[in-house]
């Protein structure tokens, strides 16, 4: 039986693959390339290129390989453009989802792990964020993402289409040997783009705010190593195997760092001067965001062996340093 990952050839998603492969599972990804990357996909996964939205080309897929289980990764995730063009993350996430619960009740699969996001909560009410507070996504990304989860709600009751929705906090890091990591174009996140700045390819970070209700008075976020949380999507389908009911889970280490710790932390990894400079707020940033995390290890028995920042920000840069192009394959930057 073969696991399909959707998005596969993404940050996240290569991350999975490449778990799952050294667990000893047999895997078949499908991506289509716009953001991913092929070379992330190890090699021992079989590789189909195509879009979830092309239902002809899925349920070729889904004809050929003999499917246990889906993990879906395939989906837009840059906030500030989903406020400018939400119609392409509906179409994209939203429709995707459709596309793909169609054809896996189709051929009746019946089990997936969704890729879901701490943006499903909006402006949180209170800190830690559980499970069970209001999802009031306060962007198009998030809402996107709240309504595949509560599509994949209604599957379940009507088809017995079982999910796991995984709620992702920030994720950063890289494998440790640096053969794959994150390349985004553009990049838009902190880490990565404060070690751009410390390899010399940007000039500084600007900090988006230093006025908000924190310790510093910068954001804090609550940063997730991108293996432990590949694991965590592997934990979830083992979980759904042995028969358990549809459930969600915040990925999250359960403390927070402001951006300014971050800063500070990378340049100790790096040994680099790191230059940065206050900016003014980032449109649509709340304020904290910390993960309650202990549902995730009590009931899928998740034990994270990264757990603190600079161990994750080292292997970033390990894999920055191996890659200063990242994987080289677009035109520009
Ligand atoms: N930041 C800067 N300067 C930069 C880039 C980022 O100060 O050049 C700040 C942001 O303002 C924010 C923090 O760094 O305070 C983290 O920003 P990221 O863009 O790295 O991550 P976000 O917290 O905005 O979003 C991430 C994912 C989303 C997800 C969210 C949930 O990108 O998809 O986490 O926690 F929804």
């Amino acid at each position: 039986m073969t696991v399909l990952v959707l998005g596969g050839a993404g940050y996240i998603g290569s991350h999975a693959v490449d778990r799952l492969v050294q667990k000893g599972y047999d895997v078949a990804v499908v991506d289509n390339l716009v953001t991913g990357h092929r070379a992330a996909v190890n090699p021992k996964a079989r590789f189909y290129e195509g879009d979830v939205r092309d239902q002809k080309f899925l349920n070729d897929v889904f004809d050929k390989e003999d499917i246990e289980g889906v993990i879906h990764f395939a989906a837009f995730s840059v906030v500030p453009e989903s406020m400018e063009k939400p119609l392409k993350y509906f179409d994209n996430n939203t429709a995707g989802m459709v596309s793909l619960l169609e054809v896996m009740n189709k051929h009746n699969v019946k089990r997936i792990v969704f890729s879901s996001t701490a943006a499903t909560y909006g402006e949180p009410k209170q800190i830690p964020i559980k499970e069970t507070d209001p999802q009031i996504p306060t962007n198009p990304y998030g809402e996107s993402k709240l309504m595949m989860e509560k599509i994949m709600h209604w599957s379940d009751q009507a088809y017995g289409i079982k999910f796991v929705a995984l709620r992702y906090f920030n994720v950063a890091g890289a494998k440790e040997d640096g053969s794959i990591g994150e390349d985004h174009h553009p990049e838009t996140h902190l880490v990565p783009i404060i070690l751009q700045v410390a390899a010399g390819e940007r000039k500084e970070l600007s900090i988006f705010g230093d006025d908000y209700p924190t310790k510093d008075g910068t954001n804090v976020r609550d940063y997730v190593h991108v293996v432990d949380l590949a694991d965590a999507h592997i934990l979830a389908l083992e979980y759904l195997k042995a028969g358990h009911d549809s459930n969600a889970f915040n990925l999250g280490s359960s403390t927070g760092f402001s951006n300014k710790e971050m800063l500070e932390a990378a340049r100790k990894v790096t040994g680099k001067e790191i230059p940065a400079k206050m900016a003014p707020r980032r449109a649509g940033d709340p304020s904290t965001l910390i993960a309650a995390s202990d549902k995730a290890r009590e009931v899928l028995n998740w034990q994270p062996q990264f757990d603190n920042v600079e161990d994750i920000i080292r292997t970033a840069w390990n894999w920055k340093q191996t890659h200063p192009q990242g994987y080289n394959d677009r035109e520009t930057k």
